[in-house]
């Protein structure tokens, strides 16, 4: 966002923004601040046109970083984007406010009169009016300015990570609401500038929490679809059917064209806890505890469990246990040509597989450290041979290119695609070298 932002031109070519990003001065927080400041992107992706914005931004000298909260003074705009995280601890879920609350009083201490807080943190909804305003206002009561002297509005990122992550920002349609008239009028017109409007029109919601609502509402049917195609995949595997083939028969009607389909697992930050936060809402802001989510619920509990079905099904096929066998896990970032690992599919499955004495290699072309496992990730491509099974978890680009017989050397591994990595040519390929294959959601 920070890199749209500061990309934003007009029809000279002259920057609309100067941007300053700020973190916390944490060893990460900070790591990405000299990263920025040095002129490299504190991430990995594959997006060239990503990282030509951020080289634009650097030429013009216009995008800096700062652990300096100071910079909030001179800003016209603060976009908050800060993590929130549910804990899931207990059995029920929530969110502790406190870092949060911390970030925005500090706003509330330096920001100028007039000026707008615009939150991107995905949150439970009523936030920006049950917890964001009445924190600014403390703050600004203390200043001994009008209570709503700093506008608030509500506006969040569709943004994908992976190929079209610069465009899934400035390139896409955008949900806000201010929590005044006048506020909704300001971000409208900052996410004009940065937005390409005049084809990717702004929806305007009537209340921040609607539009908080909008994005807990959309990633909760996105997790509740795929928790949904969960169990058919089950079903076609048990009565050799191509799920696959199916859902791409389905989908040709408009009406369903956004079907789901099986897979791996669920990853990121994002589809994993995001269909929980409607029901802490109802809970902890709205005093709602009759109000419940058991789809949403279900649909994180299932996708949770989904790398448990790929282990279930290579345990099966290698004689009833996974005690001592060689695993290659071909994949460790929760998407495809995506560099991150939180939340990962990979990490529940690798947990699980050496918890039940399997020795589980590691490969992503990437990652090369996997920080919540504390681990190498190998980066050449390791031979096949020395493996009793190869799990195709994550269908990057290297993957859906590998040409299995020069890869195989003769040796004869479990093939198992628990993503749709591999294409129908390669899966023939793999018949014909008269290599065991499985898939998740292909009983064939
Ligand atoms: N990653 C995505 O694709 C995506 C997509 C849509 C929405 N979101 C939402 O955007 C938000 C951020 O996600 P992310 O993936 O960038 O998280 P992240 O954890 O990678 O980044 C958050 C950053 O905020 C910093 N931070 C925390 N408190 C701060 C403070 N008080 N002051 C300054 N910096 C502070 C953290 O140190 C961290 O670097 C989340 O609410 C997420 O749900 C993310």
């Amino acid at each position: 966002m920070a890199t749209a932002v500061a990309s934003a031109c007009d029809r000279e070519g002259n920057p609309y923004f100067d941007v300053i990003g700020v973190d916390l001065p944490t060893a990460e927080g900070a790591a990405k601040v000299e990263a920025i400041n040095r002129g490299e992107l504190p991430l990995t992706t594959t997006d060239e046109e990503l990282l030509a914005a951020f080289a634009k931004t650097r030429q013009m000298g216009n995008l800096h970083a700062t652990t300096d909260p100071a910079a909030y003074e001179r800003a016209d705009v603060t976009v908050v984007d800060i993590h929130l995280d549910v804990l899931r601890h207990d059995a029920v879920p929530s969110v502790n406010f406190d870092g949060f609350r911390r970030a925005i009083r500090v706003l509330g201490e330096r920001m100028r009169p007039g000026s707008l807080v615009m939150v991107e943190t995905t949150v439970p909804p009523g936030t920006c009016e049950r917890v964001v305003a009445p924190e600014l206002a403390a703050a600004l009561r203390q200043r001994g300015l009008p209570e709503d002297a700093i506008l608030l509005a509500h506006s969040y990122e569709r943004v994908m990570p992976g190929r079209d992550y610069f465009r899934s920002i400035v390139d896409f349609w955008r949900v806000y609401a201010g929590v005044t008239p006048h506020a909704a009028e300001v971000c409208a017109a900052f996410l004009s500038k940065v937005i390409h409007v005049d084809r990717y029109p702004l929806t305007r919601l009537h209340s921040t929490t609607a539009s908080e609502t909008g994005k807990v509402l959309e990633n909760s049917y996105r997790a509740v679809n795929i928790a949904f195609i969960e169990e058919w995949g089950r079903f076609a595997e048990a009565v050799g059917i191509d799920l696959f083939e199916v859902i791409d028969a389905v989908r040709m009607r408009p009406t369903h064209s956004n079907m789901r389909q099986p897979g791996f697992g669920v990853g990121g930050y994002c589809l994993t806890k995001d269909p929980l936060l409607a029901a802490i809402a109802a809970r902890d802001l709205f005093c709602r505890s009759d109000i419940s989510f058991p789809f949403s619920q279900q649909a994180v509990a299932v996708n949770d469990r989904m790398p448990l079905r790929t282990l279930d099904e290579l345990r099966r096929r290698l004689g009833g246990s996974l005690t001592g066998r060689k695993l290659l896990l071909l994949g460790v970032s929760y998407r495809q040509d995506v560099g991150d690992t939180r939340y990962s599919p990979s990490e529940i499955f690798v947990r699980a597989a050496e918890a039940e004495g399997a020795a589980v290699c590691c490969h992503d072309p990437l990652i090369t450290f996997w920080p919540e496992l504390d681990r190498e990730v190998t980066g050449p491509l390791p031979s096949a041979k020395d493996f009793d099974a190869v799990i195709f978890a994550v269908p990057h680009e290297e993957y859906r290119e590998i040409d299995l017989a020069k890869w195989l050397q003769g040796s004869r591994p479990l093939l198992f695609d628990a993503n749709n990595v591999l294409s129908a040519s390669q899966r023939e390929a793999a018949r014909l070298l008269e290599c065991p294959i499985g898939s998740i959601g292909r009983g064939l």
